[in-house]
């Protein structure tokens, strides 16, 4: 798959996902599910966006011991998404356990990314809550390495890593980066932030794209600039 464009479908409800998508006429965009649409809404949420002919990155974050992952990872796989992701800080045997139950019996499987540290985790809380006193970044590298050698496809990081985690991983290693903001518009409560355009340029694979696209007074306009300034 090449680099894309993913609009965070943050929605409560089918019916205000629906009332969204139904915006999008011509080009079906890649959605990202999250936790608060899917636990809202169930499975049947995936099967219906996917039967509109839309691409799905399952955003559910797994994290457990590693046979409760496989076995969830083989159910997900089932709804046939295209992408889904889990906590490194899970350790390696949970990401080898989750990448075996990902795999359907043809061989092929959706894409799989790590989250490293959450970007609301910073310094302070890593070492004081978690008893992690390594730099930051070294400890988000360390993550991206152990999930690149568990079979993982990617991350999820800020752009402003994406191109340290591909000299350090390998440029196929894939990069999701959400923090996206036109260079015109409103940042909202994320910090550190880059357009489109300067994600593109830095090597992002994916950018991860709310509320630009979903707050937009249209929409459609603010996902196909998105695709203008990041694939075109
Ligand atoms: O609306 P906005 O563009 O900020 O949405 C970004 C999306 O990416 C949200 O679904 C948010 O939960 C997700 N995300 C993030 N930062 C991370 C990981 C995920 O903003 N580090």
């Amino acid at each position: 798959m090449g680099k894309d464009v993913i609009i965070a479908c943050d929605f409560a409800s089918a019916a205000d996902t629906f009332a969204f998508l139904d915006k999008f006429t011509g080009r079906k965009p890649f959605v990202k599910i999250g936790m608060e649409l899917f636990y809202a809404e169930g499975p049947s949420i995936v099967r219906e966006i996917k039967a509109r002919g839309h691409k799905i990155f399952l955003d559910l974050k797994l994290h457990d011991i590693p046979n409760t992952v496989k076995k969830s990872m083989a159910v997900l796989s089932r709804l046939d998404v295209d992408m889904t992701n889990l906590h490194a800080a899970g350790t390696k045997a949970m990401m080898e356990a989750a990448i075996e139950g990902l795999t359907k019996p043809d061989g092929t499987r959706p894409l799989l990314i790590a989250v490293t540290q959450l970007t609301s985790t910073d310094q302070e809380r890593m070492e004081k809550d978690l008893l992690i006193e390594k730099p930051i970044a070294e400890v988000v590298m360390h993550y991206a390495k152990n999930a690149k050698e568990s079979g993982l496809d990617g991350v999820v990081c800020s752009p402003l890593e994406a191109g340290v985690v591909h000299d350090t991983c390998g440029k196929s290693f894939l990069t999701v980066t959400p923090g996206v903001r036109f260079a015109d518009g409103d940042i909202g409560d994320q910090k550190r932030v880059m357009t489109p355009a300067e994600a593109k340029k830095i090597g992002s694979d994916y950018i991860v794209v709310g509320r630009p696209i979903t707050a937009a007074a249209d929409p459609v306009a603010a996902y196909e600039r998105c695709v203008a300034e990041f694939v075109d």
